[in-house]
């Protein structure tokens, strides 16, 4: 039988830090993952008890409140705190998710955070989202034409075009649905996993791109598409209500109609 050990350097430690709340009526723990390779040690997990009465209402404002008034290096993104950016996904209660909508009181009993499941960690809950933008760029995510552009025109669509589109733009990629998909875990380095695969789809979905045969070629490989099993963790997760499982059923519907 195969055994499967984690590399030595990732192994939790059981020497977190807790920091206590001073009183209160709503006192709740939040179990935050640190790592700061800087040290040399391995990670932890701290745990920091807030007064919900004296805390806002998302994971991100418990997060800000532990920063701001108990320890300042604890790392994390966010910019826009209104679930457009996408910078602030984690896994919050073993559930990848924004932090900034993500309403405390949805998640019960004590709360642990980590980073967003199988990408090296930069530091805290900062992962390195490297090779997943290598992969965004690697599917040409532009409108690209072979035909001449209508003089003093743009390419237009009529409102059924577009509508091809809903359900697609309005990806953040958060990468929230690649993380938590079991095979973007095992075959990352191939497979371009469900967020990579539902931008794919976008450009093959859009009327006026006119490179579908050429973006279809880029993907028929028995990875970089085919390693989807449906598995369906992508579209659970998704915080915009998006399923890259169906753009990728769509995608591989395109593959077949082609080959007939
Ligand atoms: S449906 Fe496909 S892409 Fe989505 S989680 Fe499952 S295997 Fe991954
Ligand atoms: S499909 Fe949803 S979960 Fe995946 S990257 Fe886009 S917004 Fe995030
Ligand atoms: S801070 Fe932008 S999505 Fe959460």
């Amino acid at each position: 039988m195969a055994t499967f050990t984690l590399p030595k350097n990732s192994k939790i430690q059981k020497n977190g830090k807790v920091h206590k709340a001073d009183g209160g009526k709503r006192v709740k723990s939040f179990k935050v993952y640190r790592y700061d390779p800087d040290t040399g040690k391995n990670p932890r997990y701290d745990k920091f008890e807030i007064d919900l009465d004296e805390c806002g209402p998302m994971v991100l404002d418990a997060l800000f409140k532990i920063k701001n008034e108990t320890d300042p290096t604890l790392t994390f993104r966010r910019s826009c705190r209104e679930g457009i950016c996408g910078s602030c996904a984690m896994n919050m209660n073993g559930k990848n998710g924004l932090a900034c909508t993500t309403a405390i009181e949805d998640l019960k009993g004590d709360v642990q955070i980590t980073p967003l499941p199988h990408m090296d960690v930069i530091k805290d809950l900062v992962p390195d989202f490297t090779h997943f933008y290598a992969q965004y760029a690697s599917i040409q995510p532009w409108l690209q034409t072979v035909s001449t552009t209508p003089s003093g025109k743009e390419r237009l669509q009529t409102p059924q075009q577009r509508e091809q589109l809903d359900g697609l733009y309005e990806c953040i990629l958060c990468a929230c649905c690649s993380t938590s998909c079991p095979s973007y875990w095992w075959n990352s380095d191939k497979f371009l996993g469900p967020a990579i695969l539902l931008q794919a789809y976008r450009w093959l979905a859009d009327s006026r791109d006119e490179m579908t045969g050429e973006r279809l070629d880029q993907l028929e490989d028995p990875f970089r598409l085919y390693r989807c099993h449906t598995i369906m963790n992508c579209a659970n997760v998704c915080p915009k209500g998006l399923s890259p499982a169906k753009a990728i059923a769509e995608t591989k519907k395109m593959m077949a109609e082609r080959a007939i």
